[in-house]
């Protein structure tokens, strides 16, 4: 990971809010704790019940009435937690209103609105990011570093997936208004892991099933990249495990399950070594990414080396041609 610039003060507190207080905004808040000199201080949903309910949870001060009020409160940044179709908006908002902002993956419907969003942030002056957890993760750190000492060669081939049918009807993926469907559920970390591996993406293949609400169920989608191809997978009616393959001429890497929280990797040579890397992570591991996004903020940036605005058009635009192929458009698309 590339060091940052021009930090000014590294302990200067960041004051966060959270838009939409569900399962992501919980992970987002339990871990706050562990991330220093960062608070949470604000938070806005459209349920005030369950908004109250939250800020008592976590302790969190001020429960804005609106979006004006948090756009206009004190706080620095803001994590924007709800469905994808509401995305781009929320975060144009909170940037036009001012604050810097980490949005969920996956960072919007498609590739346009992405570009929507990051023409207000370049505009309105504020850092913008897609928040993307694995590379911030310390297993996946320690990866990296381990493969420049003792490398594999160039990783040429990614496989990653998961099917998951073990979310209840009312999940939000199974609703196209929400810009559900498993390309958009677990999808945006394949693409990811995929674009972070290979580079740039050249083409994209994709098989699947769209279900009777209207969303993929399964979708198995080839990717060509600068440096290689990806096969990948994601589904929300059958069951798989979530583990992931990165190959190389002399060696490959097993990212145990679940590889999107990247806990454990097998490194198996050419030369018959195999290697054990473990590194667990803490407070469910929303802080890795919090943490490097309050440094961002205090060195004076407005884009992440790591998740770089063009790797989040990357992720949005192979996402986009995935969904198209299968036929799956949202609502407004
Ligand atoms: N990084 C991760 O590990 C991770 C994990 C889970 C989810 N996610 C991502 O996080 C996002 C949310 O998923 P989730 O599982 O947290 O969903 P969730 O539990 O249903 O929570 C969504 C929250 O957003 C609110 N919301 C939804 N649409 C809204 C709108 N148009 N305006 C205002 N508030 C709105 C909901 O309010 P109501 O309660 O009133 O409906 C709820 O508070 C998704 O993009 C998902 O991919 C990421």
């Amino acid at each position: 990971m590339p060091p940052l610039q021009h930090v000014t003060d590294s302990t200067q507190l960041i004051r966060w809010g959270v838009i939409g207080p569900g399962r992501a905004g919980a992970r987002f808040a339990e871990g706050m704790a562990a991330v220093a000199d960062a608070q949470l201080d604000a938070v806005w949903g459209r349920n005030r019940e369950k908004t109250a309910a939250f800020a008592s949870k976590f302790g969190v001060g001020q429960v804005a009435e609106s979006l004006t009020e948090l756009g206009s409160s004190k706080v620095d940044a803001v994590y924007v937690a709800t469905h994808p179709d509401s995305h781009a908006d929320l975060c144009i908002e909170m940037l036009a209103a001012g604050k810097h902002v980490m949005g969920e993956k996956p960072a919007a419907l498609n590739e346009r609105e992405l570009a929507r969003v990051l023409a207000v942030a370049r505009r309105c002056d504020r850092l913008f990011m897609e928040a993307m957890k694995p590379p911030f993760f310390p297993l996946y750190k320690k990866l990296r570093a381990y493969l420049k000492t003792d490398p594999i060669g160039p990783v040429g081939f990614v496989r990653a997936g998961h099917l998951d049918a073990t979310r209840p009807p009312e999940y939000p993926l199974f609703y196209p208004e929400l810009a559900g469907g498993s390309i958009m559920g677990i999808g945006p970390y394949e693409a990811f892991l995929a674009l972070d591996w290979l580079g740039a993406l050249k083409r994209v293949q994709t098989m699947g099933r769209v279900g009777a609400v209207g969303v993929d169920m399964l979708a198995l989608i080839q990717t060509e990249h600068e440096h290689g191809m990806a096969q990948l997978h994601t589904g929300l009616d059958l069951l798989s495990k979530g583990d992931a393959l990165l190959s190389g001429p002399r060696g490959y890497v097993v990212l145990h399950a679940n590889w999107w929280n990247p806990q454990r990797a097998t490194i198996y040579h050419l030369d018959g070594r195999v290697v054990e890397l473990d590194a667990p992570f803490i407070a469910g591991g929303f802080n890795y990414e919090t943490e490097h996004f309050c440094q961002l903020i205090r060195g004076g940036l407005r884009e992440s080396p790591v998740v770089s605005h063009e790797l989040s058009l990357g992720m949005a635009r192979m996402l986009e041609a995935a969904r198209l192929e299968l036929g799956v458009q949202f609502p407004g698309e």
